[in-house]
């Protein structure tokens, strides 16, 4: 069971979110992720407009079936933040549960978590 990033594409981080004409981290932030997964077996990678936590662009969402899902805020788009939530992804993906040992966790996603989610029973 594959292990889905989900990025939002139409986040602006805090200093840019009022100026209309620079482009949402969004998309450069799924381009990122998108290039760190590739080749990666078990994580998968989406687009979707919007995970309603627009005050701490750019957004992500860490989910799949049967397993704890993870919400995780505040990144700035680029190979440093991307490669860690792969890496991330890829230990959730190996987890039963989702919960990825915190000794495993890269220093990328610290700090970064929003919320938890636990499976529907
Ligand atoms: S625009 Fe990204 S969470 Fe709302």
């Amino acid at each position: 069971m594959p292990t889905t990033i989900t990025v939002c594409t139409t986040c602006r981080q805090p200093a840019v979110r009022e100026d209309k004409e620079r482009t949402p981290c969004g998309e450069a932030m799924l381009d990122s992720v998108l290039r760190a997964a590739d080749e990666v077996s078990g994580v998968e990678v989406r687009g979707v407009p919007c995970l309603m936590g627009c005050e701490h662009g750019c957004n992500v969402a860490i989910s799949a079936d049967g397993k704890l899902a993870y919400v995780l805020g505040s990144f700035e788009p680029g190979e440093e933040s991307a490669s860690a939530l792969v890496q991330y992804a890829a230990g959730h993906a190996e987890s039963d549960t989702g919960v990825v040992p915190f000794k495993q966790w890269p220093q990328g996603v610290k700090g970064h978590f929003v919320a938890r989610i636990p499976p529907l029973d």
